[in-house]
């Protein structure tokens, strides 16, 4: 077995084959395939050679996360195969793994990535994030408080504006961005029937609020609404109320909450249309799932960029992270287990070492980044993950850390 990077002369052929056995691309589908030499030829991608060929690929794009008001490095990890020849052999975990410490050697304090289940990635030091609401409603029954002018068609070839809207959208605490372009043209091809609805408010007749579509179902839907990019509350108004003019013909949408919204408010007598729709094939309901995971590459950088109102707290950290047990010998960064003397306020800092008199909070990366992020408070953590401390300490860390839920707004 031989890792090396992605080679698209080489690796193509074999890549497709992957993922057609995961079941990622349809075979004879060519906006899927395009999608994925678009998606492999953009990002730096690692494979695990076997026999002459790639049998599994990691792939990670460079971006930002946003905590509070600050923008943290990030490193999204944006495709984990292996080949249906090459499981169980420990590839996708040394593969996933090296690219993250290729990617915090060049400076990404953060990894996160979208996960299949939970378990495989802890092994890798990442932590869940917050519960995610998907929401299935009927548009007949939205109650928008604002009308909607007639949207423009956005269509497959209309990438490059939809990302930079992305880009610029509103966002808030725990939001991703992606830089590179391929990250929205690869997945508006993965699209079945991709189309999209929006307004060209920007400078210029720019690009400002749209929402990408896919649809398998007929005429009267399931759509899926794959994202919602807006600069202003008032814009996520209009595409809500662009949506809900659709409600005449097409029975379901399916949505993720956005950040700082309740859907819910928007919802006539959504229990009764819950109850009446149940089982149907346009069933409303909202169903939640945490099925994003981030990690801390870099404990210093991240806390660096931590402004917290309110009086600061001191502790010494004995932090542990696996995944150093899963990088070749060669690689130098190795991960952020250590000791430290952790402050935490409106200006946050962690410091190797340990200072006497202060208390010691342990914690495993996973649980730390999701104390740091706001996942859940420490003391809830202190039940479930790998954190432990005296009382007082985690009850303060309850106090210090109050922040808004972290929402990546942006699946990868
Ligand atoms: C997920 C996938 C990449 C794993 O590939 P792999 O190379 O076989 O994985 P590894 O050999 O590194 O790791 C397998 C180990 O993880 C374990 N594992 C798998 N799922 C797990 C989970 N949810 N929790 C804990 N451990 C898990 C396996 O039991 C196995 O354990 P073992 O080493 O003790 O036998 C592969 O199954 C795949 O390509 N799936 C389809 C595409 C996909 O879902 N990719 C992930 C996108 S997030």
């Amino acid at each position: 077995m031989r890792v090396r990077p992605y080679d698209p002369e080489k690796d193509l052929d074999a890549l497709k084959r992957m993922w057609q056995e995961v079941g990622w691309i349809e075979r004879g589908n060519d906006d899927q395939a395009e999608g994925l030499e678009v998606f492999a030829a953009e990002y730096p991608g690692l494979v695990a050679e076997i026999e002459g060929a790639a049998e599994c690929y990691v792939a990670t794009g460079q971006g930002s996360i946003r905590y509070l008001e600050a923008d943290v490095p990030l490193s999204a990890v944006t495709a984990v195969t292996t080949s249906y020849v090459a499981r169980r052999q420990g590839l996708a975990q040394r593969l996933t793994a090296a690219s993250v410490a290729r990617d915090a050697a060049a400076g990404s304090m953060v990894s996160a990535l979208g996960v299949f289940d939970q378990g495989f990635y802890n092994k890798l030091g990442y932590g869940t994030g917050v519960y995610e609401h998907l929401y299935s409603l009927d548009p007949s029954h939205l109650r928008v408080p604002k009308t909607a002018r007639p949207p423009r068609r956005l269509s497959k070839d209309d990438w490059e504006a939809m990302h930079r809207a992305r880009l610029g959208r509103l966002r808030g605490h725990g939001s991703c961005v992606i830089d590179a372009a391929v990250a929205t043209r690869a997945e508006m091809l993965w699209a079945t029937n991709g189309f999209g609805l929006g307004y060209h408010d920007g400078s210029g007749g720019a690009l400002s609020h749209y929402v990408w579509f896919s649809t398998k179902g007929g005429e009267n839907g399931p759509l899926n609404a794959w994202w919602m990019a807006y600069e202003t509350t008032d814009q996520f108004l209009e595409l809500m109320a662009a949506i809900a003019s659709l409600g005449d013909q097409i029975h379901l949408v399916k949505m993720r909450e956005p950040a700082g919204i309740q859907v819910q408010d928007l919802l006539d007598q959504p229990f009764r249309r819950n109850r009446i729709s149940e089982k149907s094939d346009y069933e409303s309901r909202t169903r939640s799932a945490a099925y994003m995971q981030m990690r801390i590459c870099d404990l210093a950088g991240c806390l660096q960029a931590t402004h917290l109102d309110g009086r600061p707290v001191r502790f010494n950290l004995e932090l542990s992270d696996p995944i150093d047990g899963l990088l070749d010998p060669g690689t130098d960064w190795r991960g952020v287990a250590g000791s430290y003397v952790v402050e935490l306020g409106p200006e946050s800092s962690a410091v190797p070492g340990a200072e006497v008199g202060l208390p010691t909070l342990h914690a495993g990366v996973g649980a730390f980044t999701r104390l740091w992020l706001g996942v859940r408070p420490a003391t809830g953590l202190a039940v479930t993950d790998q954190l432990s401390g005296p009382a007082e300490l985690l009850a303060t860390l309850d106090r210090t850390l109050r922040l808004p839920p972290p929402r990546t707004d942006w699946d990868f």
